[in-house]
């Protein structure tokens, strides 16, 4: 897990900014807004959100703490989110339209370090997963890396999450877009075409695992963008620890949310706050 000092630093405090833009992509929300006093978030960074209205407090309203959300794109103090409603938090910040305030405190935890050169960087992301994967195939193509995008949904409905990443082989849980099957089935037979290269991972728990599992196997790298449940986002709280190889547990929202396979801990998924 990276260092703190070598991350892009939040500067203190929430801000309020103002949404500036918005898109329905299939069952997913896009909305954008400018950070005029945010740094330039890395890839794999995330923010927490909380719209400025209607955000708990009144008394017909659930109090919420923000969400963490993960940076889409990122140009010219311009930031863009994507999200699946889910449940409250979600839903709320899918509402938001056009002028409408978010607070937003970020970006927070570290980000995806890129390939040595001359070694493929696979993409493997599932569901919401796309978010940072989008991101990071954009800095690493301007870098001049090889980079092979392969996502997994669970019907065609949701593989609209395939049009944030260039050429994208697909799979779905139906068969109803691309490979019927699993997005690790794509990925074995790129690692048998292949293996000379870096696994950038961002999706639900048992598909990180599953490629956790192919990491040990094939020995090939794994950088996996894990999205344990935060509360404060910050290292507060100790509400997103996972437990690592050496038994230990560290705070995926400071020591991650990007951690190495390896550093993962056999039974992370059903330890500490991972799954
Ligand atoms: C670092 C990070 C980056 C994220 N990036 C994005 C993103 O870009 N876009 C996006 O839509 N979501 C993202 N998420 C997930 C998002 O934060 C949660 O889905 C959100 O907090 C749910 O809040 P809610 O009130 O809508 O639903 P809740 O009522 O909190 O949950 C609804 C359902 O989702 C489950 N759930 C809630 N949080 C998680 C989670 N973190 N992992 C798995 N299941 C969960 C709950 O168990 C419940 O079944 C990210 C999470 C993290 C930690
Ligand atoms: S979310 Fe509070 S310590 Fe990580």
């Amino acid at each position: 897990m990276s260092e703190a000092a070598d991350r892009v630093q939040a500067p203190f405090g929430t801000r309020e900014v103002t949404i500036s833009g918005t898109e329905e992509i299939g069952p997913y929300r896009v909305f954008s807004c400018a950070d005029a006093d945010g740094p330039q978030p890395a890839a794999g960074q995330f923010y927490m959100l909380a719209s400025s209205e209607r955000w708990g407090g009144g008394c017909d309203e659930r109090p919420y703490l923000p969400r963490a959300i993960s940076v889409l794109a990122a140009a010219d103090r311009q930031l863009s989110f994507v999200l699946e409603a889910v449940g409250p938090g979600t839903e709320r910040l899918a509402e938001l339209e056009l002028g409408d305030g978010l607070r937003l405190l970020g970006p927070l935890g570290n980000g995806f370090t890129a390939p040595q050169a001359g070694v493929r960087a696979i993409l493997c992301g599932g569901g919401i997963g796309v978010a940072p994967l989008a991101m990071l195939q954009q800095e690493l193509i301007a870098q001049g890396h090889e980079v092979t995008a392969l996502l997994g949904f669970r019907d065609s409905e949701h593989a609209a999450g395939a049009e944030f990443l260039e050429a994208a082989q697909v799979a779905t849980d139906d068969g109803s877009v691309g490979q019927a099957g699993l997005v690790t089935e794509l990925l074995l037979a790129e690692l048998d075409r292949d293996a000379n290269a870096v696994i950038y991972s961002c999706g639900p728990p048992q598909m990180l695992d599953a490629i956790r599992a192919i990491s040990t196997a094939s020995g090939v790298p794994a950088q996996l963008a894990l999205e344990a449940p935060m509360a404060c986002g910050y290292g507060a709280c100790y509400g997103c620890v996972v437990k690592t190889a050496d038994g230990s547990f560290r705070r995926s929202c400071v020591d991650g949310p990007v951690v190495a396979a390896d550093e993962l801990a056999a039974d992370w998924l059903t330890v500490g706050g991972g799954g």
